[in-house]
């Protein structure tokens, strides 16, 4: 039994525990509350057209519609077709969709990143004509190329400038003309790719929703194998190279393909490693769409349903840059607010990663 000056103790140490308990779970609240996670707040996008069909792949290669759609899941891809009408074309149009849609002022847009593998030009940036065609006229742009995990570091850059507290609307955009780059007698090639455009808002959020965590790679030994080699600043552009096709994309699919399967997995399995994820509380994979095989082997890993896993290759093929943001975009409608999305990408570089990111909003309540 307690005396009373030993009950008297015990009591007065328990209240101060309680009270230290106390501090510590509002600071902790009011720290969380304060911090700013970078969250999408609205999307757009922007397809060309005219439809390339596999049917109509097997009239100009030596291909056919099953091979295609067996071996990549590809049925049909969009080309812009009009001559002088570039990435910005598309990623104008992305943007003005964003901008109708959630009936954004593009005058309170602080930055536009035009990620893109295609732009319009070698100088003269595409996301600076982009911005200003869509009316962002306080706003600084950039373009960024990491050829197909482009709009995935262009997300961790936007994230990045939001978490500054300095900008509060990021406007990046995914964009690529891959039919400027493109050979179509090369069924390597010519296959596989589209175009496209996707567009993102980033904006801050104080609920802990928007991007919670990132891992990304790169490996430059991996550019032998997926590359537009001549036109840079190492390899000019010749007559002879006109000749023989030399200025379009080259690709060794095989090897691009083991390291795309391999990575994907990894990066992912590293994020949901490290927080703690399981497959049931993950409500989505959005994966670049590169070959349908190499997304259901990266679903495969992570033990994901295919109900939860994204998918529009089939209709516009690989559109580098824009593949991430056209699945926002196409999945905007069934996207509900703090569900869990799992983004990955493997591009030309090579380069590569994952990220983790809580949904924003749901749209019915926009
Ligand atoms: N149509 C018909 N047959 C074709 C073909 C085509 N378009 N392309 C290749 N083939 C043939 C090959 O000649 C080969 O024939 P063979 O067995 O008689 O020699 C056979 O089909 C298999 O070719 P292979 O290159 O091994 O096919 P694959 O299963 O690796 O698929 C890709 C080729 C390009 C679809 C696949 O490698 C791929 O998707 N790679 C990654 C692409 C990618 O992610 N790129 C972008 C970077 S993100």
């Amino acid at each position: 039994m307690f005396h009373f000056e030993q009950k008297t103790v015990f009591l007065t140490r328990f209240l101060a525990i309680l009270g230290q308990f106390w501090v510590k779970m509002t600071f902790f609240k009011k720290s969380h509350m304060n911090k700013i996670s970078a969250a999408i707040t609205a999307v757009g996008a922007y397809v060309p057209d005219h439809v390339l069909t596999n049917a109509m792949l097997e009239t100009m290669v030596d291909t056919n519609d099953e091979w295609i759609t067996t071996r990549t899941g590809i049925k049909e891809r969009r080309i812009l077709k009009e001559d002088g009408k570039g990435t910005s074309f598309l990623a104008i149009h992305a943007a003005k969709d964003l901008i109708r849609k959630s009936n954004l002022d593009p005058k309170t847009i602080d930055l536009v990143i035009v990620a893109t593998a295609t732009p319009d030009m070698k100088a003269a940036s595409t996301a600076s004509y982009t911005a200003t065609q869509i009316g962002a006229t306080n706003a600084f742009s950039f373009d960024m190329d990491s050829a197909c995990s482009g709009f995935l570091f262009g997300m961790s850059t936007a994230s990045s400038f939001i978490a500054s507290g300095r900008y509060k609307k990021v406007l990046l955009i995914g964009a690529d003309k891959m039919s400027s780059i493109v050979n179509y007698k090369d069924r390597a090639t010519c296959i596989i790719f589209g175009d496209g455009a996707g567009a993102a808002l980033f904006e801050p959020n104080h609920e802990g929703l928007g991007i919670q965590d990132e891992y990304l790679r790169s490996d430059g030994s991996g550019r032998d194998f997926l590359q537009a080699t001549y036109g840079g600043s190492s390899h000019a552009i010749t007559h002879e190279v006109l000749d023989r096709g030399g200025h379009y994309a080259f690709q060794e699919g095989k090897t691009v393909f083991k390291n795309a399967v391999f990575n994907m997995a990894d990066a992912t399995t590293k994020i949901l490693e490290r927080n703690q994820l399981t497959k049931d509380n993950i409500q989505w994979l959005a994966a670049h769409q590169a070959n349908k095989r190499i997304i259901d082997a990266t679903a495969q890993r992570m033990g994901l349903e295919s109900e939860k896993v994204m998918i529009n290759i089939d209709r516009y093929g690989n559109t580098t840059s824009a593949t991430l943001p056209l699945l926002l975009n196409d999945y905007e409608a069934q996207l509900k607010k703090g569900d869990t999305v799992i983004f990955a990408a493997f591009g030309g570089g090579f380069s590569w990663g994952s990220i983790y990111l809580k949904w924003a909003y749901t749209t019915n309540e926009n």
